[in-house]
């Protein structure tokens, strides 16, 4: 976190992790330009964005990081999970495999983050409802189980996905 000199202004570093194709970059995109895309490549490497909102009149910039899901294309860990205060750990309710990941994503996180990271559990493509494998009672009780905050998004109807990204900054601010 940052502060200028006039106290007015944060810098809060967010990242987004979960396994590849839940949806990570397109929450990113709905949250930051209002985009989605439905053929999104995966990613490669790591990218941000800088969302600028107004919280309780205070001016907060939202610098939200999206890395690949996929091993081969991921850049050095350490870096990526630097300075961060915030973290998204995202999976797709369709697709019980992310779920499962869940667990080895938040050991990743507790090893390069301290236990302060104000940490999100997000079930996305809510949207998905027909061919959902996880149910909302699951996704609640895990959340419970390890301390996290939890939400269901759709970056395809926009579902929450602002309030995502806002009650974590809430939490760090
Ligand atoms: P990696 O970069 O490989 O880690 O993947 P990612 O987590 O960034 O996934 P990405 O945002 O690229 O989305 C993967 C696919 O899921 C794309 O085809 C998206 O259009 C689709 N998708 C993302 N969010 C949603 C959603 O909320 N609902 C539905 N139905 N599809 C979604
Ligand atoms: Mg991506």
């Amino acid at each position: 976190m940052e502060k200028s000199e006039e106290g007015e202004e944060y810098l809060f570093k967010i990242v987004v992790i979960g396994d590849s194709a839940v949806g990570k970059s397109n929450l990113l995109s709905r949250f930051a330009r209002d985009e989605f895309d439905l053929h999104s490549k995966a990613t490669v490497g790591v990218e941000f964005q800088t969302q600028v909102m107004e919280l309780d009149g205070k001016e907060i910039k939202a610098q939200v990081w999206d890395t690949a899901g996929q091993e081969r294309f991921r850049a050095v860990t350490s870096a990526y999970y630097r300075g961060a205060v915030g973290a998204l750990v995202v999976y797709d309710i369709s697709r019980r495999t992310t779920f499962d990941s869940i667990k080895r994503w938040l050991d990743e996180l507790k090893i390069h983050c301290d236990t302060t990271v104000a940490r999100m559990l997000v079930g996305n493509k809510c949207d998905l409802e027909n061919i959902r494998e996880v149910s909302i009672e699951e996704g609640k009780n895990l959340a419970v189980e390890e301390g996290l905050f939890f939400i269901e998004t759709s970056a395809l109807d926009s579902t929450n996905v602002t309030a995502a990204f806002e009650i974590v900054i809430r939490e760090i601010y």
